[in-house]
């Protein structure tokens, strides 16, 4: 079981497609939605949509794999996810604030989402950050390092040029794929880097 967070920051399609990647490849995920976060997503993606599994729906994912979603409150630190000791094999903060960032550095575990980081932490299980933020203050790039060092994965939500993106999608593309990549989860949604490739 794979545990997706979305915080408020922009960019809350990232974490909506990488739900969705996951589900049609027949993985169980946990979701966690900051309050913020559902002001950025009613903002950005034009929906009144209170749920994932709505927007899911509107996106006609099929029901079967719906099943396989479970959708949890910030503030529920009764979720099965808020103990150590309930298994779940890797976290993804994505898109990741500079607030959550901040509570992930220093152990600050005010809601389900920070709870969640501080346990992939202390019980050495795989934590991706896709902090967004620019330009970042010092305090931002402290936090980061220390995460990182920490032993979390910090992947920047950056396209690169050398896939020549055309769309926005393509952009969401490969971010999402660089975070499946890091989950070992096969997937072809952006073409890897072959300079020998004559039919680029
Ligand atoms: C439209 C919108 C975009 C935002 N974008 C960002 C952002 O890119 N990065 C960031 O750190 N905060 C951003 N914020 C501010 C966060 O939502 C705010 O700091 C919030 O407290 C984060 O809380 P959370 O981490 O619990 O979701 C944005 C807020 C709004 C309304």
């Amino acid at each position: 079981m794979i545990i997706v967070c979305i915080t408020g920051a922009s960019g809350a399609i990232l974490g909506i497609r990488l739900i969705k990647e996951l589900l049609q490849r027949n993985k169980k995920v946990t979701c966690i939605v900051s309050q913020s976060a559902w002001q950025v997503i009613q903002y950005e993606l034009h929906t009144d949509a209170k749920t994932i599994i709505d927007i899911l729906k509107s996106q006609n994912l099929q029901n079967n794999l719906l099943q396989n979603l479970k959708e949890y409150s910030p503030d529920d630190f009764f979720a099965p996810v808020a103990s150590g000791s309930f298994p779940f094999d890797a976290s993804v903060i994505i898109p990741a604030s500079m607030k959550t960032v901040a509570a992930i550095a220093h152990g600050y575990a005010d809601n389900l989402i920070h709870r969640v980081c501080d346990i992939a932490l202390k019980e050495k299980r795989t934590l991706i950050v896709v902090p967004r933020e620019t330009p970042m203050s010092s305090i931002h790039l402290h936090n980061l390092y220390t995460v990182a060092l920490n032993g979390a994965s910090v992947v920047m939500p950056l396209p690169a040029f050398y896939n020549f993106p055309k769309t926005i999608d393509d952009v969401i593309n490969f971010i999402v794929g660089r975070v499946l990549d890091l989950l070992h989860i096969e997937h072809n949604l952006y073409k890897r880097w072959d300079n020998e490739d004559n039919n680029r």
